[in-house]
This record gives structure tokens, sequence and C-alpha cells, in this order.
């Protein structure tokens, strides 16, 4: 489709602009494509690199601006970390307990996993003085759920609201081990924490209401730290006193991007793609639970296992159309960033499908349930914001409009499949939002959409 350029980015008063004027018929999507690096495991990649003794090395790095803010903060704590390619990116540990004071603030920019994973290693470090902060979004998400529980661990920590927000300031001390029973079941909390407890003496354990992704244990046994983890109880605990030694980390895709594929594929008549090299981690194939409740046509191909994670490609084919469903309950940690594209696909949907249990949606990078409703419904669609979700009737038809990513990447990239299936032109405004977690977005979808 970029022949005839329907699908173009430009810039509009220092921002980017992304037009999709999908062609009434004969349009569909086709290939094989990859997508970047999971963002989750990147993060993890270079932050237990930097801890490390020794060499990492890291295949398949998400190049987005978030795991730059992670690489800006850990070189700025002394870790030597090459130029950040997806070739292979080598990381010099400086060791545990040994990271240096640095003498600026560290910049977490958009990122939340960034800020709040750091917290638990900068508060665990004795004897420096660390101050944090972020971007305008990052700077209003609340911090208090990983301060708290730090504080209960002897952290000092201060920050306006009484640490709630960041600017943080953190003076590094010996911690307690804890046992902390989290309210929210979310990985930065839980993973927060066990970081703090590896330089903890004693068992750190952090305990959920339901399991969210695993790769901190996952990645922290394989660096050799003495990890337990209890689904049962969805609960884990480091040992502390940790020693971490450099490994060879390959990041598959990252499932949270392969979702807009994977809904584009089932919502546009026609469509055949193949994703290849995608991480079906089970705590994050929440998205593949849901396409196959509401009758898309999504198999795993090439299933197998790459450096301690589970990775296969995705196939989707367009069918009938999808079916409503409800969302809700130890679903929604599984796939906590792909309801706004999963509203998307709810819009194509018949009958009515219902998201609940998700209030954390509301603090996520923009408030994602407020601006999945408003824009999709700009859109002409039908979207009831729930407290902790959404409630969209399917079947209406969409036609192009002006809508707003609210600089959050994944409903600037949602929105753009929501173009793909309304009627005329749309025009997403701060798409560049995209490059937070997928720079190669718009090249992809360019090459992918053919007539
Ligand atoms: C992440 C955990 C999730 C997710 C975020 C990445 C992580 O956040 O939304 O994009 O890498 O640990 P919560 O743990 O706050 O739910």
């Amino acid at each position: 489709m970029s022949e005839t350029n329907r699908i173009f980015m430009e810039a509009v008063d220092c921002q980017q602009r992304l037009t999709i004027a999908r062609p009434a018929t004969g349009f569909s999507l086709q290939g094989r494509i990859r997508v970047p690096g999971d963002k989750s495991i990147s993060h993890r990649s270079l932050m237990l690199g930097a801890l490390a003794s020794g060499e990492t090395v890291i295949q398949g790095l998400l190049l987005g601006e978030d795991p730059r803010s992670t690489a800006a903060c850990f070189r700025a704590l002394g870790a030597e970390i090459s130029e950040l390619n997806t070739e292979l990116v080598r990381v010099r540990g400086i060791g545990l307990g040994q990271l240096l004071e640095p003498a600026d603030v560290l910049n977490a920019g958009n990122s939340g996993t960034t800020l709040r994973l750091m917290l638990g290693i900068l508060a665990s470090h004795p004897d420096r003085f660390f101050t944090v902060t972020g971007d305008d979004s990052l700077r209003s998400r609340p911090m208090s759920r990983v301060v708290k529980p730090l504080q209960q661990m002897g952290a000092e920590i201060w920050g306006r609201q009484h640490g709630a927000l960041a600017p943080l300031a953190i003076q590094g001390r010996s911690l307690k081990a804890t046992h902390y029973h989290s309210p929210i079941a979310s990985a930065q909390v839980k993973s927060c924490i066990l970081l703090a407890g590896l330089m903890t003496e004693g068992i750190t354990t952090v305990t959920e209401p339901a399991l969210s992704r695993d790769h901190s244990e996952r990645m922290l046994k394989a660096f050799g730290a003495d990890v337990r983890v209890d689904p049962e109880t969805c609960s884990a605990s480091v040992v502390g006193s940790a020693q971490l030694v450099g490994q060879a980390v390959v990041v598959p895709g990252d499932i949270s991007s392969a979702a807009f594929w994977l809904v584009a594929g089932a919502i546009v008549p026609g469509s055949d793609l193949t994703i290849e090299n995608v991480g079906i981690n089970p705590t994050r194939t929440g998205v593949l639970d849901v396409l196959a409740m509401m009758g898309a046509d999504v198999t795993q191909e090439n299933v197998r296992e790459v450096a301690g994670e589970p990775v296969a490609d995705l196939r989707v084919r367009a069918g009938a159309p999808l079916r409503g469903c409800t969302i809700a309950g130890d679903l929604i940690p599984r796939l906590i960033d792909e309801i706004p594209v999963l509203a998307v696909a709810a819009t194509f949907a018949t009958g009515t499908t219902t998201v609940r249990d998700a209030e954390e949606l509301r603090v996520k990078e923009s408030d994602r349930i407020t601006v999945m409703a408003t824009q999709l419904n700009q859109m002409g669609a039908k979207v009831t914001e729930l407290p902790d979700g959404l409630e969209i009737t399917g079947g209406t038809a969409l036609t192009g409009q002006a809508v707003d990513s609210f600089t959050d990447h994944r409903i600037g990239m949602s929105l753009a499949i929501a173009a793909l299936n309304a009627t005329g032109t749309t025009t997403i405004h701060r798409a560049e939002a995209a490059a937070i977690s997928y720079p190669e977005f718009v090249d992809t979808l360019q090459r992918v959409c053919q007539e």
C-alpha cells in the first residue's frame, strides 16, 4: 500500500501525525513479519547485566525509547553498555552492590518499568544517594505501590505526596527481608521487591492476588540467583546476598507488539499474516486466550524454547466475524497491555464485550479506559467506560476521524489498527509515541497492507 501513499507519517507542530486512508475494497494484510524484542525482557537483560559480574551479551534487544532510558540510567550507575542494536549488545556488569553514585538525576523517561524496578535496586545499595525522575506521564503515575513496601523493608525514599510521585530521592541502605502481600497483580511491584531482596540478607517473598509476568524470576535464576516460585500461591522469593554472573540473553519478539497484527489479521477480511519468533510465556498469552474465545483463527507454529522463554510463530487468518466475550479476573494481568487493541477487536465483533477488574489501565502511560472509550467513540464505536474497564457493543461501522494517541504508544498503535477497518481516512495525532515500544510500527504497517 506504500506506493499509493495511503499510509504516511508527517511532522505537524513538532509532533508526528499518522494518516491511514483505507481503500474501499480489495485490501488485506499479508505476509511474514517479525516484531521487535520483548520490552519487559529487554529492560531486565540490561539491568541484570549491569548488576552481574562479567559480561552479558544480549541478542534481539528492543531498540525502543523505554530500553534506551534503562540503558542510559545504568550507564550513569557505572555499567558499560555498548551501543544499542538488535544484533548484539554487550553489557560489562559492575557487580551487585557496586553501583556508583551518579552525579546527576537518573531519568526513566516514559518508562514505568525502568523507574519501578530501578527503585528496588537503588534503595538497597547502601551509602549512595540517588535522584530519579521521568517525563510528564511518568511523573503523574503512582509510585507508592513500590515506595511503601520498600519503606517497610527500611528504605529511605522521599518525593512529592509522601513519596507517591517522582521525582524521588533515595538514600540507599541495607534493607530487611520481608514477605510482602501485594494488593495488585503487578510484575513491576513484584520485580522491584525481588531486586531489592537480592542485596538483602534472608529471604524476600512477594505474594500477589494473581500471577503477573514472571520474566524477572526466570532471568534472575538464569543469572545465578536462588529464586523460588510457587504458582499455586502466586508467590516468588529470592534468597539474599546473591551473586549474579553475566549471561547470554536472547530476547524473543514481544507478544504485546504482535497483538496489533493478530487483531488486524483477525478483523480485516482476507488477511493471512504470520508473525515469527514471538514470546509465548504463559504469563503473557492472555491475548491468545481471548482471541480464541472470540473465535479468531490464530495458530501456533514452530513452538520452541529459546534461552529459557517459550517462542512460536503465530499465524492469523481472517475468518468469520469475531464474537464478543468477557475479559476479567486472573486473565487481566496476563493481557493488561493488550486491552486497548482487544477493545478494537471488540468493536468489530458481534455482541457485547465486557472488560472488568482492569482499573490498572487508568494509571498506565495514559488513562487507557477513558482514552480508548473517547477515541473509539469518536470513530463511531459504542464504548462505555466502567470504573474498572469497558463495555463495548460491537458491530457498529467505524469511520475515519482525527484521533489522538495522548502520547501513549499502545493507544496510537491500537487506533491505527481500528483505522484499517474504518471507512475513509483516519489521522492519528502524536503517533510518534509508537517509538516507545515499536519504532518500526509504521514501516511494517505499510509493508503488510496490500491492495
Ligand atoms: C511490565 C509490567 C506491566 C506492564 C508493563 C511492563 C513489566 O505493568 O503493563 O508494560 O515489564 O514488568 P504492571 O506490572 O504495573 O502491571
